[in-house]
């Protein structure tokens, strides 16, 4: 098998380019603008720690940057439109200052057909990387810096059966109190409408210890809300199965919460549940990504799973495990969906009571099975079903956060909303509002008073 992970002696190749660097990048400031999943997010993170040790200060202001880099998403095309006109802001910066350089990372710098646009229509993009190479970084930003053409770091990964896993490189972490920690890479489901197996390559897991090491190290430095991450976290095997590893990584002393992202209904292990139930210090929350309530439609989106064995699923869940906030994903208009079709899904959706539901609308990928399906559904009645879902799963939400009113929540706090209100998160990842300020990062008791659909509000008991 191909040792899938970067030896030592190369990450310390990279660290000292990167200190090689520090002479030409001292005083300058860098930004990196993110788009798209929480994968991306901690992916931006590590390209900050990366740029940090190059010897770049951060900044959030890409005006007063000299290297600037654009990390996109390619899960829809609204994401790809977005981060293609962030791209375009850029335009006339370069125009006046050569010296600055735009760099583009992430899942569309992943695909050819992108890579080629941009070549052609963004000129001023002066490097573009893909999502195997962050711990090439210093090599990538020291070409940047002396390179005289344009230039690009990328494998492609369909045709590489593993990809890479980068141990011991910075991370910048954006909180002091809640942190991203991979434990997979990559997704093998192919399920026919996700361009994700294309752009993130075949699965392949972070080792046990080293995950585990990771959270530790957090839970020490005083982190309270910690996420593991992966497209299918189900399909872990670095060592052990992702309940175990989950139950692990929530036995540290200390009051915090594990939370993870995201599960595939197929493999959603019933001694995952039974960790969720178990382990305080794992949060009462469960994100269940369904798609449809239609078996065909599942079947056509390649899920493995049909719409009954979801609800035994869930059933399951929310027995279990009584105060879980169950939430989950829908497409809307994928190929063929009739109205029965949708009338499954709103059946569905009434019969499970989500917490809340990510609706998007199905958007053809290049390179997916689903985008060469014949029976594309016109975007006015997938807009249709997206808002008679949304209206309905307004009520539904409405009605499970009536439940709290009266009960206490131990909530985590994040300091004040944009309003300027007090406001954090429970175990559930409900936000909640309420009386008087507290430091973000400190967990506080709350009874609740009100709710909405996406909101509760209360009282410091
Ligand atoms: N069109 C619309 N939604 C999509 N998703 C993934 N691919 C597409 C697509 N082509 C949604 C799925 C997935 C979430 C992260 O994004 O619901 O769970
Ligand atoms: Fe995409 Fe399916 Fe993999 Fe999720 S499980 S990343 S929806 S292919």
């Amino acid at each position: 098998m191909n040792d899938i992970f970067i030896p030592h002696n190369e990450i310390e190749r990279q660290h000292e380019i990167a200190y090689s660097l520090r002479a030409v990048t001292a005083g300058k400031k860098a930004c990196v603008i993110t788009f798209g999943c929480q994968q991306n997010e901690n992916d931006s993170e590590r390209i900050a720690g990366a740029l940090t040790l190059c010897g770049y200060e951060m900044t959030d202001n890409a005006d007063e940057a000299s290297m600037i880099i654009i990390n996109t998403c390619a899960i829809r095309e609204h994401a790809e439109i977005r981060a293609l006109s962030e791209a375009g802001q850029f335009k006339g910066r370069k125009e006046r200052d050569r010296s600055i350089k735009i760099g583009l990372c992430g899942c569309m710098a992943q695909q050819s057909h992108r890579r080629e646009q941009i070549y052609k229509s963004y000129p001023y993009v002066d490097f573009v990387f893909g999502t195997d190479m962050h711990h090439k970084l210093p090599e990538i930003i020291e070409t940047a810096l002396n390179a005289k053409k344009r230039f690009s770091f990328v494998t492609e990964l369909p045709h590489n059966e593993f990809g890479i896993i980068s141990e011991g490189m910075p991370v910048l972490r954006e909180s002091e109190y809640k942190a991203w920690v991979p434990v997979m890479y990559g997704c093998d489901n192919f399920c026919t409408y996700c361009v994700v197996p294309y752009a993130r390559g075949r699965e392949r897991s972070r080792k046990r210890e080293d995950v585990v090491a990771e959270v530790k190290q957090l839970v020490e430095k005083g982190y309270k809300d910690i996420t593991l991450l992966g497209q299918n976290v189900n399909s872990y095997n670095g060592g052990c199965d992702f309940a175990t590893l989950l139950d692990e990584c929530a036995s540290f002393d200390g009051e915090y919460r594990v939370r993870f992202m995201t599960s595939h209904p197929k493999d959603a292990s019933s001694e995952l549940v039974d960790v969720i139930a178990r382990n305080k210090n794992v949060a009462k929350h469960f994100h269940l990504p369904v798609q449809s309530g239609s078996s065909r439609v599942l079947k056509l989106m390649n899920r493995k799973y049909d719409r009954e064995r979801y609800l035994e699923k869930a059933r399951e869940i929310k027995s279990k495990i009584p105060d879980i906030s169950l939430t989950t994903d829908i497409i809307c208009g994928f190929p063929t969906e009739t109205d029965e079709d949708f009338a499954e899904t709103m059946s569905l959706v009434k019969e499970v009571g989500f917490d809340m539901i990510y609706t998007f609308i199905y958007s053809p990928r290049v390179d997916t099975v689903a985008a060469k399906m014949e029976g594309q559904i016109p975007k006015e009645i997938s807009n249709a079903r997206f808002k008679s879902l949304s209206d309905m799963e307004n009520d539904i939400a409405q009605s499970l956060n009536d439940k709290f009113i009266g009960k206490t929540l131990r909530v985590l706090s994040d300091g004040v909303n944009k309003n300027g209100i007090p406001c954090g998160r429970s175990s559930q990842n409900k936000i909640v509002t309420y009386d008087k300020f507290v430091p973000a990062g400190q967990f506080v008791d709350i009874l609740i008073e009100t709710a909405g659909a996406y909101a509760l509000g209360g009282k410091i008991k």
